[in-house]
């Protein structure tokens, strides 16, 4: 699977009820299909009269399917043939009434009927609501919505925001990339279900003066990727995040941070339930000792250096710091090298003394879309060759899922 088509060979149901958020679908089919996936459309008749089938055939490639008496089946089936296909289906937007309808099992329409006849053990159900904020606050809303997931249905949002009722809170639609991203994110093996994963990224700023400071080279991307690529596990992922102009993935818990220490203390106050930790940051090994108060002056007083001199102090190693702690969780490290890639891991992997170092050549990652990686334990290594970071993310996750399954002793490993 490569990330530009991580939906390939996936067969989706894509059913719409009625509301607004139906304009936006015509974008999420198209999402969906440049993802890979071929996506059959369902219409209640509420939904065409936000869009038309005309729109959601063209962007799906697929005739829609808007009645249970469609004559274009030869069996007059559609309700149980369109379910045998499909891998999930998803109902974007979900009305209220969609979701009373699917939450009591009625089947009225081809919609409903279609969710209720689909084979639910291989065909998971997701609903993506949508509707005003009052609706979505009702408590027979919420009852219903509680009932579906019971049912084993996954929820996707709604998000919050502003409504084209115009009134402001929850039950917005999710956006169309959010959804593709949920969607890719059901399909995921849950490799981490039920650990916590805990992942720093980005660099940290050490200040000099209330306008500069010193910095590292990271975008957090990486970082980012694998905090992702976890929560897509299964895991519960804490992201401790150095200043990156990143959005959170979905699902994550972001405790943004400025300098190491603030990294430092933001890690040990989560370390104690934590089944992993990935140091993907790129803390600044030094800091100036002092930071002064106001912007410190290029030109410098009669008798004063022309240029300031810059004391240092040593930062703490965040990374050895969770390794020496009586009970680590699994610690996985990163060397970004410029050069010696294998050897300056090695070196980490026993000054950090952690199990698992992933090493990359910086300059050629920075900022990029892609990476290679280099996994070295104490036992040998592993190339991950080029490809996305969200590809390489998963799976690095897939490694520390191994290892926490099957841990090494300290004798084995060393
Ligand atoms: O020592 P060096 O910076 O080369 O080691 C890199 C690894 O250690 C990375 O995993 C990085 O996140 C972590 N690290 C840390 N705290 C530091 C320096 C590095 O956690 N002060």
């Amino acid at each position: 699977m490569s990330e530009a088509t991580p939906l390939a060979g996936k067969h989706l149901l894509l059913g719409l009820s009625g509301g607004i958020a139906c304009y936006k679908v015509a974008e999420l089919t198209r999402l969906l299909v440049k993802a890979g996936a071929t996506v059959q459309v369902i219409m209640t008749e509420a939904a065409e009269a936000f869009i038309t089938p005309v729109t959601l055939q063209a962007l799906s490639n697929r005739p829609v399917y808007t009645s249970q008496w469609d004559a274009r089946q030869d069996n007059n089936m559609a309700h149980i043939n369109l379910g045998r296909e499909a891998d999930a289906m998803l109902i974007a937007p979900a009305s209220a009434d969609m979701i009373a309808k699917l939450a009591q099992g009625r089947a009225d329409e081809l919609l409903s009927l279609t969710a209720l006849a689909r084979p639910a053990q291989r065909c998971a159900l997701l609903v993506a609501p949508a509707m005003n904020r009052e609706m979505w606050a009702h408590p027979a809303t919420q009852r219903n919505v509680a009932q579906l997931v019971a049912d084993g249905a996954e929820l996707l949002g709604p998000g919050t925001g502003d409504q084209a009722c115009g009134e402001v809170g929850d039950g917005r639609m999710l956006e169309p990339q959010q959804l593709l991203d949920r969607v890719v994110a059901h399909f995921q093996p849950k490799l981490l279900a039920g650990r916590r994963v805990l992942i720093t990224a980005g660099p940290t700023y050490e200040a000099i003066d209330p306008v500069r400071g010193i910095t590292n080279r990271s975008s957090g991307k990486m970082g980012f990727a694998i905090a992702r690529a976890a929560a897509e596990a299964g895991a519960q992922v804490t992201l401790v995040a150095g200043p990156v102009h990143l959005p959170t993935p979905q699902g994550v818990r972001r405790i943004d941070v400025q300098s190491a220490r603030q990294m430092l203390d933001a890690v040990l106050a989560e370390t104690a339930t934590q089944d992993a930790f990935v140091a993907t940051a790129a803390v600044a090994d030094w800091r100036p000792a002092d930071v002064a108060e106001h912007k410190i002056k290029k030109n410098a007083a009669p008798g004063q250096a022309a240029v300031p001199a810059l004391a240092l102090t040593e930062n703490p190693d965040i990374l050895a710091t969770v390794a020496a702690l009586p009970t680590p969780p699994l610690c996985v490290g990163f060397a970004a090298e410029s050069q010696d890639l294998l050897k300056n891991a090695r070196d980490k992997l026993a000054r950090k003394r952690v199990p698992l170092i992933v090493a990359n050549l910086g300059p050629a990652t920075f900022g990029q879309d892609d990476n290679a990686l280099l996994l070295v334990d104490a036992r040998g290594q592993r190339e991950l060759s080029r490809a996305d970071k969200l590809t390489l993310a998963r799976e690095l996750v897939r490694e520390i899922a191994q290892r926490l399954n099957t841990p090494v002793s300290p004798a084995s490993a060393s």
